[in-house]
C-alpha cells in the first residue's frame, strides 16, 4: 500500500469527488467481512455525509459517517479487508487492485458515474437547507414531507423547486443589508410554499432579523397562510389581502419576490420594488398576455402567424423588455432557469440586484427603445417607471392598448 493511494482516497472523500465506491473481494472468506461494501455521498441535516452499505449473507446494513470518519474508514477497509475497489469520480472510474502483500495497482478508465457538476460540491451542499431525513415543520404542514422527514413521491417536483429557489436566494444574500431588520415582500404569494421556505431559511436557519409580508388578492389563501404562520410560530411572517398595484403600506423594502403573478401584476410588483429601492428582486413571470396583443411587424409574420410561436415569442419579448428596463435604471439582471422546463414552461426567473451607480444607463435605454420600436410594443413596466426614465416623446408608448 502506498501513501499515494491513501492520499488519493482521502481526497476523493474530502473534495466530494467520490460519487460511488464499491469494495469487493474480501481478504477473508470466513464471513466476518461483508462480501461487498458500497459507499455513496448522502445529505444529512444539511451536511455532506457518506453512507457505507455493507452486504453480508443476503442482507444490507448501513452506517452514515461524516467526511472525516468516511475518509478514515475507506482507507482502513482497503488496507485491511478488501482486495478490490471501483471508485467512480467525475473524472474517471478508478479501479484499485491490491496484491496479497497489500501493494496497490491503479487503473483509470473514462468516467461513467456523472459529471463534475453532479458531484456534491461543498458550497452547494450548504445552500440546500431543506434536506430529506430531517423533518422541516413547514414542509410537513404543507404536505410535502412526512413527519419523519421523507418527501412524498408526488411532491418531489415541488420540493426540488423550493430548494432551487433557496439556492438562488442564497447567491444574492450578500447584496442585502445585515445591520438592520430586512423587509421582504412576496407579491401574489398564493399558497406561499416559497414564502415559508424563505422565512425558514433566513429567519429560522440563519437567525436573520427580518419580516416578510405576503400579499395576494385571494382572502381564502391569505387566511390559510396566516393560520399556518401562527401555528408554526413564524411571528415575523404576515399575510395581507390586497392588489399589488394598490399596495401602499410600505415606504421601502429590501427584497421583492413575485412568483407566477399573472400578466401585468408582475410589472406592478417590479415597479413597486424599484420604487422602494429594493436591493434584490426575484421574479418568475407568468401569463405574459399584454405583449401578445401588441406585437406586430410584417417581418415577424413567420412567428406571429403561428399561435404557439407568437405566444412564446411574446413571453420572451415581455421578459426581455422587463430585464432591459431594469438594467436601464441600474439593476444587474440575470435570466435563470427556475426549474426543469420539463415540468412547466413558466420557468424563467428574473433575478435583479441593484447596482451602485445612480442614474440611467443610456446604452440600455437605447437598446430598449430599439427593441420596443422593432416590435411596436408599449410595455406596462415602461409606463410604470416613466418618472425614472429619460423623456422619450416621439415614440413613447406607441402601442399602448
Ligand atoms: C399562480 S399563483 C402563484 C402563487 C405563488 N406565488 C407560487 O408561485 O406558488 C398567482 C397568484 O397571484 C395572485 N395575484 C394575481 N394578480 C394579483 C394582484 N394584482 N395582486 C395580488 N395578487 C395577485 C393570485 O391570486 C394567485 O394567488
Amino acid at each position: 500500500m502506498s501513501e499515494q493511494w491513501q492520499q488519493q482516497a482521502k481526497e476523493w472523500v474530502q473534495t466530494g469527488d467520490l460519487l460511488q465506491a464499491t469494495l469487493s473481494q474480501p481478504r477473508r472468506k470466513d464471513g466476518t467481512i461483508a462480501a461487498k461494501t458500497v459507499i455513496r455521498p448522502v445529505q444529512i441535516r444539511g451536511g455532506l455525509h457518506y453512507q457505507f452499505e455493507y452486504h453480508a449473507a443476503g442482507k444490507a446494513s448501513h452506517d452514515n459517517l461524516t467526511e472525516e470518519e468516511a475518509a478514515q474508514r475507506l482507507v482502513e477497509l482497503l488496507e485491511q479487508h478488501y482486495r478490490q475497489a471501483l471508485v467512480k469520480t467525475p473524472d474517471a472510474d478508478v479501479q484499485l487492485l491490491f496484491s496479497k502483500k497489500g501493494k496497490a495497482a491503479i487503473l483509470r478508465k473514462p468516467p461513467t458515474g456523472g459529471s463534475k457538476q453532479a458531484a456534491p460540491q461543498h458550497n452547494r451542499q450548504k445552500q440546500r437547507v431543506l434536506e430529506q431525513g430531517t423533518a422541516v415543520p413547514f414542509l410537513v404542514e404543507l404536505g410535502i414531507m412526512t413527519a419523519d422527514g421523507k418527501v412524498h413521491d408526488k411532491k418531489q417536483d415541488k420540493y426540488r423547486q423550493i430548494n432551487r429557489f433557496l439556492e438562488m436566494v442564497t447567491d444574492v444574500l450578500p447584496y442585502l443589508p445585515e445591520d438592520r431588520e430586512l423587509t421582504i415582500v412576496d407579491f401574489g404569494c398564493g399558497k406561499s410554499y416559497l414564502t415559508f421556505a424563505l422565512y425558514h431559511l433566513l429567519a429560522v436557519e440563519q437567525q436573520r432579523n427580518l419580516r416578510i409580508i405576503g400579499l395576494d388578492l385571494k382572502a381564502d389563501v391569505i387566511a390559510f397562510c396566516s393560520e399556518l404562520a401562527e401555528k408554526l410560530g413564524y411571528d415575523k411572517l404576515t399575510f395581507q389581502v390586497g392588489d399589488i398595484a394598490q399596495y401602499g403600506e410600505l415606504e421601502a423594502a429590501d427584497m421583492v419576490v413575485t412568483l407566477h403573478a399573472c400578466d401585468t401584476a408582475t410589472d406592478a410588483a417590479l415597479a413597486k420594488a424599484v420604487g422602494w429601492g429594493a436591493s434584490v428582486i426575484m421574479s418568475v413571470p407568468c401569463c405574459q398576455h399584454e405583449l401578445f396583443r401588441q406585437i406586430s411587424g410584417d417581418a415577424l409574420a413567420p412567428i406571429l402567424s403561428q399561435g404557439l410561436l407568437k405566444e412564446r415569442f411574446a413571453a420572451l419579448a415581455t421578459d426581455a423588455a422587463r430585464g432591459t428596463l431594469l438594467e436601464a435604471i441600474g439593476y444587474k439582471v440575470q435570466m435563470l432557469e427556475f426549474i426543469d422546463p420539463e415540468h412547466t414552461p413558466k420557468n424563467l426567473l428574473i433575478r435583479a440586484v441593484k447596482g451602485n451607480k445612480s442614474g440611467v444607463s443610456l446604452k440600455k435605454w437605447e437598446e430598449y427603445k430599439a427593441f420596443r420600436q422593432l416590435l411596436s410594443i408599449g410595455p406596462s413596466l415602461e409606463r410604470m417607471l416613466l418618472d425614472r426614465l429619460p423623456a422619450d416623446t416621439p415614440q413613447q408608448n406607441a402601442a399602448q392598448t
